[in-house]
């Protein structure tokens, strides 16, 4: 058995991927975030609680985990001390159970700045960034340079002086005004908060751990159509989202990894610009965005809606080598007479069902419509209970992909989760 699994999201971001988390962790001793930073914003669920989390891993509510926020990952000292202490704040002391990579980059107050003022250059081609200051953290880090978290316990002042100067110099130069008196002492407090927590050498910890045999759960964050790589380029994220970026993102060898949990919602959303093939600008959108409250975690934005896209999908399998497939939010389709599966692009008037290199123009969705389950689905505990047509509309998903779907997420709470068995197991 291989001790690190990983579960990521297959869409473009918001599949549901800190419920899940959350009720795998009693599972594994620890549970990982690797890249992503704030710019997630991971939904749980239970004992009629709400908790949206963004840098700390959605292991957190399940006893004595270690959770670690590997190297890969980008950490904005002002927004993690809110988030930490607004969890001890309702009981939840993670200072003994949270451990943090020397080698995470530090998003500077001036991260942020540079991530609204080149929004604000590209107009009307902005990405729709979260404005977290992800991208230029990460382009910092790239261009070697960054700040990282093992940083803090250096002559820090220099460091940090340095890298600001250097971005109040690209703001001067794009005429860009701001003002991070405010923020900057947040982020200097926070920056001492962070002391309070263990820092380690992230890739030496995890190994260690595995070399005692414990089990880890990596936590992807946004999704797969937002990988840096892979994802509808320019229209993405900073980091890479799949399978690989846990490898890179905590220092664990490509033969360590077990599980590849693959994670999508019965339908499909978006927030922020760039294209979106499956789409629908109509009253079937609307109703998907009402029923199944899309509006941006972290942002509160509203997310585009529109059906299943299995060539989308079928490509996310591939890249991220998906074992097991995990389905969300099956109770919003609930009252449709009919549901659609994307099966096929027709581009140019050709038929495809592998993901083409731009699809921003040209593109037009095949459906195929199948049955609706018109079911309410919110109150089942069991897959023996599940109406025909859902079913078929899973076997149809599988069939498609190559990949059995292993649990059914009917509801936002934990309890709301089932899991299906093969025979034989
Ligand atoms: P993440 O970023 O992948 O963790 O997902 P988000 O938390 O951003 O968005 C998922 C949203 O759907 C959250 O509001 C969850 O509480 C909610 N949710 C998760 N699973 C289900 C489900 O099966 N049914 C319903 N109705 N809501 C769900
Ligand atoms: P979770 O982990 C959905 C989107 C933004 C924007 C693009 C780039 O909750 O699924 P960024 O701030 O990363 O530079 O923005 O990526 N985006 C997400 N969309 N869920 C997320 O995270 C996202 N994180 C970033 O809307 O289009
Ligand atoms: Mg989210």
């Amino acid at each position: 058995m291989k001790s690190v699994d990983v579960l990521l999201g297959l869409q473009w971001g918001d599949e549901g991927k800190g419920k899940v988390v959350d009720v795998l962790t009693p599972r594994y001793d620890v549970v990982a975030r690797f890249q992503g930073g704030p710019n997630a914003g991971h939904t749980l669920e239970f004992e009629g609680q709400k908790y949206v989390l963004r840098s700390i891993p959605s292991g957190i509510f399940q006893g004595d985990k270690i959770n670690i926020i590997g190297n890969g990952v980008v950490l904005d000292p002002a927004l993690f001390k809110q988030e930490a202490e607004q969890l001890a704040a309702t009981g939840h002391d993670l200072t003994k159970r949270l451990y943090i990579s020397k080698k995470a980059h530090l998003i500077l107050p001036t991260h942020r700045v540079l991530d609204a003022a080149y929004e604000a250059a590209k107009g009307a081609a902005k990405v729709g960034t979260t404005g977290k200051g992800i991208g230029p953290t990460y382009t910092d880090k790239a261009s070697r340079n960054g700040v990282r978290v093992g940083d803090i316990f250096g002559d820090f002042a220099t460091i940090y002086a340095k890298a600001k100067a250097r971005h109040e110099d690209i703001l001067r130069s794009l005429g860009y005004s701001y003002d991070i008196t405010e923020a900057e002492k947040e982020w200097m407090e926070g920056i001492d908060y962070l002391k309070r927590f263990t820092i380690v050498d992230g890739e030496f910890f995890v190994n260690h751990l595995l070399d005692e045999g414990k089990s880890v759960l990596c936590e992807g964050a946004q999704g797969t159509m937002l990988d840096v790589d892979f994802g509808s380029y320019p229209f993405v994220t900073s980091s890479n989202t799949i399978s690989a970026g846990a490898c890179t993102g905590l220092g664990v060898s490509p033969r360590r990894i077990g599980d590849v949990y693959g994670i999508f919602k019965a339908y499909c959303t978006r927030v922020g610009s760039g294209p979106f093939p499956t789409e629908l600008d109509d009253e079937v959108g609307d109703k998907i965005r009402d029923k199944g409250h899309e509006y941006g975690a972290v942002t509160g934005r509203k997310r585009r809606c529109g059906w299943i896209d299995l060539v989308a999908l079928k490509y996310a399998v591939m890249l991220n080598g998906v074992t097991k497939l995990i389905m969300m939010k099956s109770d919003i389709l609930d009252d449709f007479a009919t549901v659609k599966a994307c099966v096929a692009y027709e581009v140019n008037g050709v038929e495809t069902d592998q993901f083409p290199y731009d699809i921003s123009t040209g593109i037009r969705p095949v459906y195929a419509e199948l049955p609706g389950w018109q079911t309410d689905m919110t109150r089942m505990t069991s897959e023996d209970e599940f109406p025909e047509e859902f079913n078929a509309y899973i076997s149809f998903i599988e069939d498609y992909l190559g990949v059995p779907v292993k649990i059914v997420s009917v509801g936002p709470d934990r309890e709301q989760t089932i899991e299906r068995y093969t025979e034989g197991e």
